[in-house]
């Protein structure tokens, strides 16, 4: 027999907006944002979902108590992981409204303007952008000068490149129809904060709405936009540009290869020179030193969301070695291969470099910086 599930009638209306808002270490500035929520979408059906990273602040704890009493919250806490993108692409899964909002928990974002966003996509909008670059929105004081120049640099450089419409791409308010989101989860990088552009570039062509607003400053707790997240930023760029074909972390990898070839060479003169090594120990010492460099450093960027500590971090640069060794001598065996049929040396030696930059990322991905 069939089981017969049935709920009684609702108390409360169907959802029709969930306002996801992603946070870290926001405990003074998420109670206020909610009471802000309370009273602007008086008459609208909504929640909100904040999606926390265990912050420290114990913000989670903070937001499951207003939970309580408080049946329009809640809180998802995620735990060994990081990162904006990741937090609002969860948080947008996890709720069956047809409608979503992404909003900062930092009470820079305009929550007076949701009302007029949720109009607009019962008008049959899309995607709805809070955006600071049309006019009667503006960056306000919300951004230091040099990164409101920065902001506008990138901003530039993703409508040519990404060939996008609207003017703010880089906000990280708006409202989308939740199946727009659904449709390309998969695609869009966990890392990183540029959620809107990742969503926009991985879609079809969206009937999209700007909306402006006045970028706040942040009164409580502190930015966590580093010089990491311009360097990912960047990778999200080339990785959109080539059609999602190189992922923006094999970008970060091949970067640090780069720079460890530098050192290499750097190490192999310092070793030759000052230290009056043979080329055979030399050569052996900058092996060692650039792989240190490489297995540092990704563990720094590329990796920062899986970063290894203590014993893992030891156990992680020994398979860590292993791998760039077995990948070492894949190259020479390929770049012998292509110099055979091919004698071009710098061609031949190409070829051997990629090979081993794509056998040790997918070989680190899984033996080193394992999930
Ligand atoms: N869950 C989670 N995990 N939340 C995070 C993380 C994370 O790793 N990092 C930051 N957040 C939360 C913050 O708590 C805040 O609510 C929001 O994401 C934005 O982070 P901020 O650190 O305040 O970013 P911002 O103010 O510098 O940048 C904002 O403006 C940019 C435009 O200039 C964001 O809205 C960006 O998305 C936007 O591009
Ligand atoms: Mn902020």
């Amino acid at each position: 027999m069939e089981p017969h599930i049935q709920i009684e009638a609702a108390a409360i209306d169907p959802i029709e907006l969930s306002v996801i808002v992603p946070s870290y270490n926001e405990r003074n500035n998420v109670p206020v944002l909610m009471q802000r929520l309370d009273e602007v979408l008086k008459g609208i059906a909504w929640e909100a979902i904040v999606v926390d990273d265990d912050s420290p602040d114990g913000t989670a704890a903070v937001v499951k108590d207003l939970a309580r009493s408080n049946p329009r919250v809640r809180c998802v806490r995620r735990v060994g992981r990081r990162g904006l993108s990741g937090a609002c692409v969860e948080g947008i899964l996890s709720s069956s409204a047809p409608v979503v909002a992404v909003m900062d928990a930092d009470l820079q974002h305009d929550e007076t303007i949701l009302p007029k966003m949720l109009e607009e996509i019962h008008q049959g909008a899309d995607l709805v952008v809070g955006s600071r670059y049309v006019a009667g929105g503006t960056a306000g004081d919300g951004l230091s000068s040099v990164r409101r120049w920065g902001s506008e640099l990138a901003t530039s450089l993703a409508k040519k490149l990404l060939k996008i419409t609207f003017n703010d791409p880089m906000s990280g308010f708006f409202m989308i129809r939740r199946e727009k989101v659904e449709a390309v989860a998969g695609k869009i990088a966990r890392e990183g904060f540029k959620i809107l552009l990742d969503i926009v570039s991985s879609s079809p062509p969206m009937k999209t709405v700007e909306v402006p607003f006045t970028f706040r400053e942040r009164l409580a707790g502190e930015s966590k936009l580093d010089s990491l997240v311009t360097a990912e930023y960047l990778g999200l760029l080339v990785s959109k540009f080539s059609g999602g074909l190189l992922p923006v972390r094999f970008l970060m990898f091949a970067s640090v290869g780069v720079s460890g070839v530098a050192v290499h060479l750097a190490t192999i003169n310092v070793a030759m020179r000052l230290f009056d090594m043979s080329f055979e120990w030399g050569q052996f010492t900058a092996v060692m030193v650039a792989m240190s460099w490489n297995f540092l450093l990704n563990n720094q960027m590329t990796y920062r969301d899986r970063r290894l500590k203590g014993f893992a971090f030891l156990y992680g640069l020994v398979t860590f070695y292993i791998v760039c060794s077995v990948g070492t001598v894949a190259s020479v065996g390929v770049g012998s291969w292509v110099y055979g049929h091919h004698p071009v040396a710098w061609i031949a030696a190409l070829a051997g470099a990629l090979l081993s930059a794509v056998f040790n990322y997918a070989a680190s991905s899984v033996f080193t910086w394992r999930k």
